[in-house]
């Protein structure tokens, strides 16, 4: 890195005036916490006892053997509480905050990873916590929104722009602006102002530790490891004992989208439209229009359509460290059934993009190379998505049922089987045990509520 908070011409702090003092303490408590033992071992007993760590690294066994060339390794990291890498920044973040006496937490999420991380987090330190989301996310992301309101977040939707993870951004910037004094703003990847993608890389370097850790055990070097970008927190994460190093090749994956023109893709480095710029606070490569606006992206996996990448991604991509492929919406969903069929594993759809190249690559490689891919998330988040893509039929029917009872009983509690009839009947049973069961008055508060 150099001058501070940049790596090469990408990255910086290009905030507001009001907001510098703000990122100025949290650098100094940053900076503070990584030499703090207590704060270190706080964390690391967090990350084994609340995140699950270390995640498992699996050998792909059947898949390696049917591709016929290098080993593929994956890296468990779905199995991670909260269901991918994202609680590891969320849970650091989270913890920084407490330790700087701030009381509120505001984020911002896209598909609704971070922001479910962010308010488990919350959760767990006790820290009131308010996720900024596109109001078409919101839309979409149903299930994440569900979660985050259980976790007791409160998530505000955006309605300014397309609605979407951009949006998110600018708002919870400007929310922070009026009250940092006691909150916190955890930002969900590599990117933002300085010092946020060091402090991002720093929280997520747990999984490239643990990797190497992994394959020393078994006596195995790589040959390449394998992650999405996105923002690039799993991928620098991932990637980061590596950085120095000459080996192995470190392959970061875009999502190629629909297509090559701009607006059908998310390739801020190797797609059209992709130039350098400041948005977000932060210099980079992003995708722009001959205007210079921010312009629309496209991806079937919403953690990756994002028209900016981390500087510090950007940088090794430039100095030709790190090379950059993409793999197609088609392309990922092809990857998610292959390991979905020969390991039992489901890839987010995001991390399915690193292994659609892991598949590629393992091809041509000979016996006894290893390719570690990072499952940055697992699937189940993405069913409202893929299902339709895969059981259009059966899904549409499985929806209009519910809907059907849902409307019947929109508290999502039916009567006594007595005064109910056929399918509400039937839900009716299986709600009446769970009320038997949820008796307090705080649970029956909450139903009704
Ligand atoms: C499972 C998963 N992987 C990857 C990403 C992309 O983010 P990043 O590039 O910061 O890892 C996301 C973002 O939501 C995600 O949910």
């Amino acid at each position: 890195m150099g001058e501070k908070g940049y790596f090469g011409p990408y990255g910086g702090r290009y905030v507001p005036e009001v907001l510098g003092r703000a990122i100025e303490e949290i650098e100094e408590a940053f900076e503070a916490a990584c030499t703090d033992r207590a704060f270190q071992d706080e964390l690391a007993l967090l990350q084994r006892d609340f995140i699950g760590r270390p995640t498992p690294l699996l050998y792909a066994e059947n898949s390696s053997r049917l591709l016929g060339g290098a080993d593929i390794y994956i890296k468990m990291e779905g199995l991670a509480h909260t269901g991918a890498h994202k609680i590891n920044n969320a849970l650091g973040q989270a913890l920084l905050a407490k330790r700087m006496g701030k009381t509120r937490v505001i984020a911002e999420t896209g598909a609704g990873q971070h922001g479910l991380a962010t308010a488990a987090a919350c959760a767990k330190l006790g820290l009131s916590c308010t996720i900024y989301m596109g109001a078409v996310d919101v839309d979409r992301q149903q299930p994440n929104v569900a979660t985050m309101e259980l976790f007791g977040a409160q998530v505000v939707p955006v309605y300014a722009g397309s609605q979407t993870l951009k949006d998110a951004i600018n708002e919870a910037f400007r929310d922070w602006a009026a009250s940092f004094a006691d909150t916190f703003y955890i930002i969900g990847s590599a990117l933002g102002p300085a010092p946020y993608p060091d402090m991002v890389r720093t929280f997520q370097s747990v999984i490239g530790k643990e990797v190497k850790e992994q394959l020393a055990s078994r006596g195995l070097e790589p040959e390449a490891l394998v992650a999405c970008v996105g923002g690039g927190s799993n991928a620098i994460g991932f990637f980061s004992p590596y950085l120095e190093a000459e080996k192995p090749r470190l392959i970061g994956v875009e999502a190629g989208g629909r297509g090559t023109s701009l607006g059908d893709h998310a390739a801020r480095m190797t797609g059209e439209g992709a130039r350098t710029g400041i948005v977000h606070g932060y210099k980079s490569r992003f995708l722009l229009t001959e205007e210079g606006q921010v312009a629309p992206t496209h991806s079937i996996s919403a953690g990756l359509d994002y028209p900016g990448i981390g500087p510090q991604l950007a940088a090794l991509g430039r100095s030709g460290r790190l090379e950059f492929r993409r793999a197609s919406d088609e392309e990922a969903l092809e990857a998610l059934t292959f390991f979905a069929r020969h390991e039992g594993v489901v890839f987010a759809l995001e991390s399915a993009h690193a292994g659609a190249v892991a598949i590629n690559l393992a091809r041509s490689l000979p016996k006894g190379k290893v390719v570690v891919v990072n499952m940055s998330g697992r699937g189940d988040k993405d069913l409202f998505i893929t299902a339709p893509y895969f059981r259009p039929a059966a899904w549409a029917a499985f929806l209009e049922r519910e809907l059907a009872a849902l409307r019947a009983h929109p508290s999502g509690i039916a009567p006594p089987p007595s005064s109910g009839t056929g399918l509400e009947n039937a839900r009716g049973v299986a709600h009446s045990t769970t009320s038997k069961l949820i008796s307090s008055p705080t649970s029956r508060e909450v139903h009704h509520g």
